[in-house]
């Protein structure tokens, strides 16, 4: 299964992708997590930390200095890119290359092309996106079994939100809104009132999540009980009973 996770810069994806990343691998399930963003921060939400995450995005961007040598095959991208995080998560870093090769798998493929590419059978893949609607305007049929879009009670990510869940729907696939940093019932009902009668899942502001990216860890090893990391392991127990078993 191939989860992808878009929305505006700042709203919560790479929370929401680090955390259900841990929360499905702790589940049983075999976990693909790809960092697409181009200030790829996704290893630290992992719980990866600050300084190993740089360290491997240091191999994908040595790409342009030529300091990493490009790889033709999708396992040795898998390898060459990633490394394992907690939960056994494998964490690989696909931000686009400038000046890339065209033609090259490595450094030429963009991160939609990239999930297709991948093989998920049998684990699951979730896709921390470039911030924005034009990642979502790229997906193509293939590439996202399941959009999370992350929304926040403020008018530009609602209005990146309202529209990734239209072209999403146009397109037939499933989606899923994450309500997230939501403080009271006003919140929400704005939310819902952009986005529609679709899927949502409220994700509570939430204190731990907040201090989890301040001091470099997971919010999941950070407090596990907290309201916002519960209502993503939720989330995560729900996208796991749509993919295989564990
Ligand atoms: N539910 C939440 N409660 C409190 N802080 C949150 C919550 N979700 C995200 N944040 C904080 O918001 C900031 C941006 O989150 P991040 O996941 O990096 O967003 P994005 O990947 O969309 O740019 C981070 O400091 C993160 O800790
Ligand atoms: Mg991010």
């Amino acid at each position: 299964m191939k989860i992808v996770v878009a929305g505006k810069g700042g709203v919560g994806k790479t929370t929401v992708s680090g955390t259900i990343s841990r929360a499905l691998a702790r589940a049983g399930h075999d976990v693909l997590a790809l960092d697409a963003d181009t200030n790829p921060m996704l290893g630290v939400s992992l719980g990866v930390g600050p300084e190993e995450t740089d360290l491997l995005v240091a191999v994908r961007q040595g790409l342009e200095t030529g300091e990493t040598e490009h790889e033709r095959s999708t396992e040795g991208f898998v390898e060459r890119f990633g490394r394992d995080a907690p939960d056994g998560v494998r964490l690989v870093v696909a931000s686009r290359i400038e000046q890339a090769n065209p033609g090259c798998m490595c450094c030429g493929v963009s991160p939609e092309g990239l999930l297709n590419e991948l093989e998920s059978e049998g684990k699951i893949i979730v896709g921390d996106l470039e911030a924005g609607i034009g990642t979502v305007m790229r997906l193509q049929e293939g590439q996202a079994d399941i959009v999370l879009v992350v929304a926040q009670p403020t008018a530009k990510s609602l209005n990146i939100a309202r529209r990734a869940v239209e072209m999403t729907d146009d397109r037939g696939g499933r989606v899923i809104v994450i309500a997230n940093r939501v403080r009271d019932d006003e919140d929400l009902a704005v939310i819902r009132e952009a986005v529609g009668e679709c899927e949502m899942v409220v994700v509570p502001d939430d204190a731990a999540i907040a201090r989890a990216d301040r001091e470099g860890l997971a919010a999941i090893d950070v407090d596990e009980n907290s309201p916002g990391v519960k209502a993503l392991v939720a989330l995560a127990d729900r996208l796991a009973a749509m993919a295989v078993p564990a």
